[in-house]
């Protein structure tokens, strides 16, 4: 099937322009037979013709003209640039908002396709970066003569001494509560801060690209990271248990997004288009189950309610190098939280709002509710909820974040332990260095304003 891909791909390449992809765009990739595979970099060497091709076309895209939609710092822009008179269609990609996994998906698809025809390789697919399972910056990134280096990074990521925590690639129990949530919204922002925001961080290091959402899709190494999370989407959905997209809600499926062919021909494309990688995208992941199918228009069989349970104003000195703990009485609603606690269709989410920070910390904090004092945290306790990371909203100019862990474990904890203080606390933490966790140095404090313990309610629709 591979093979017949590439024929009718090498038979029909010359014809098949903006004319026939426009329209028919969805009968071409039916006729294209079976998905591209986009790979793991684990399994590539630098000689393998999906880096060999990476690097050609990011050699082509940076040589032609500035104002060609597939030039590669124009195509960068439609992420986010730095300019103050950004060009069309730039300043696009989507944070903190209901869009973040789909805005990605179109964005990386539509690259995928331009970097393919660049490459000079038909069968073209975007490797994707398995941070879980190799936590160092993939080798052919860190050869500095390489189209795929830039000194922008870490230079403890470049250098390959340094890698990711494994708090911060963590997406299943127990370090991480991602995986458990069963609503797409909740799901999806609790994967884009902690591993997307936090991996940001952690590769851009003080100064780096990949820390600023102005600079980060500059960084060859970017549309890697971004493979993953759009991955972690099929794997999430692939959990069952009801997890859906947001089918039944019509302001997410009728969002109309602007990207580029590799044509150069403007495409438009909503949610309802990329619900389905291999089928409505012609790709998959190597190694991923199954892909779940989804269509529009479909209800959902989960409900969710929210109800505040607990507001806690933060003290006024900002979060920064230091330990950072503020006190909780659950004196008030104990009751009702042993209450909730006991009832398998509720769960207990903290929210931080306000967040921000006046320039990309350039760190991370570990965040748990009710570490007693003096015991030391660690992230296999069940006192963790997650780490805090920021990127793109959150840092000055950009607009506050509102930050959400779910700290159902950590209460039962507290609450089956007879206490009835939970205090929030915070340890800024860097990368691992040759096996050591680094302490954060934090390039800027965080301010929170206030936290708030939500619980989120399911029932049947
Ligand atoms: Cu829109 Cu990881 O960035």
């Amino acid at each position: 099937m591979k093979t017949n891909r590439r024929g009718f791909l090498t038979t029909l390449g010359v014809t098949a322009s903006a004319t026939l992809l426009g329209p028919s765009l969805f009968d071409f990739k039916l006729l294209a037979g079976t998905p591209f595979v986009r790979p793991d970099v684990g399994t590539l060497t630098a000689t393998d013709p999906i880096l060999i091709g990476y690097s050609t076309a990011i050699a082509a895209m940076q040589a032609l003209p500035a104002t060609d939609v597939r030039n590669w710092t124009y195509q960068a822009g439609i992420h986010y640039s730095p300019s103050a008179m950004p060009m069309t269609d730039w300043d696009m990609c989507q944070h903190a908002t209901h869009f973040f996994w789909a805005w990605h998906r179109m964005y990386l698809y539509w690259w995928e396709r331009i970097v393919r025809k660049y490459s000079g390789n038909p069968n073209w697919a975007l490797p994707y970066w398995n941070w879980t399972a190799e936590p160092h910056l993939p080798a052919p990134f860190r050869v500095v003569s390489s189209h795929l280096y830039t000194s922008q990074r870490d230079p403890n990521m470049n250098s390959g001494a340094g890698s990711l925590p494994a708090t911060d690639t963590a997406y299943t129990l127990p370090m991480s509560s991602d995986f458990s949530n069963l609503d797409y919204y909740s799901a999806q922002s609790a994967v884009e801060q902690s591993p997307h925001n936090v991996i940001h961080g952690d590769v851009g290091g003080a100064t780096g690209w990949m820390s600023y959402i102005t600079m980060a899709a500059m960084d060859p190494i970017f549309y890697l990271h971004h493979a993953n999370i759009d991955r972690l989407w099929d794997l999430w959905l692939a959990q069952g248990g009801g997890r859906a997209d947001p089918t039944s809600d019509t302001t997410w499926t009728t969002q109309v997004y602007n990207f580029y062919d590799e044509n150069g021909a403007t495409q438009s494309m909503t949610p309802c288009d990329i619900l389905n990688a291999a089928a409505q995208l012609n790709y998959e992941y190597a190694g991923e189950p199954a892909q779940v199918t989804q269509s529009c228009g479909t209800i959902p069989i989960w409900l969710f309610r929210y109800v505040i349970l607990l507001v806690v104003p933060f003290p006024q000195p900002p979060i920064g190098p230091d330990p950072y703990i503020v006190e909780v009485s659950l004196a008030n609603v104990l009751p009702e939280l042993e209450n909730v606690l006991s009832n398998p269709l509720q769960q207990v989410l903290l929210e931080l709002d306000g967040v921000q920070a006046a320039k990309p910390p350039g760190a991370t904090w570990e965040v748990y509710v009710g570490l007693p004092a003096g015991v030391a945290p660690q992230p296999s306790s069940p006192f963790y909820v997650g780490k805090m990371g920021l990127f793109s909203k959150g840092i000055k100019g950009h607009g506050t974040a509102t930050l959400r862990f779910n700290a159902t474990k950590a209460l039962k904890e507290v609450v089956n332990s007879g206490g009835d203080s939970a205090p929030i606390s915070f340890y800024s933490k860097g990368i691992v260095v040759n096996g050591q966790q680094l302490p954060g140095n934090p390039q800027s404090d965080v301010t929170v304003t206030q936290a708030r313990f939500f619980v989120q309610t399911r029932s049947r629709q």
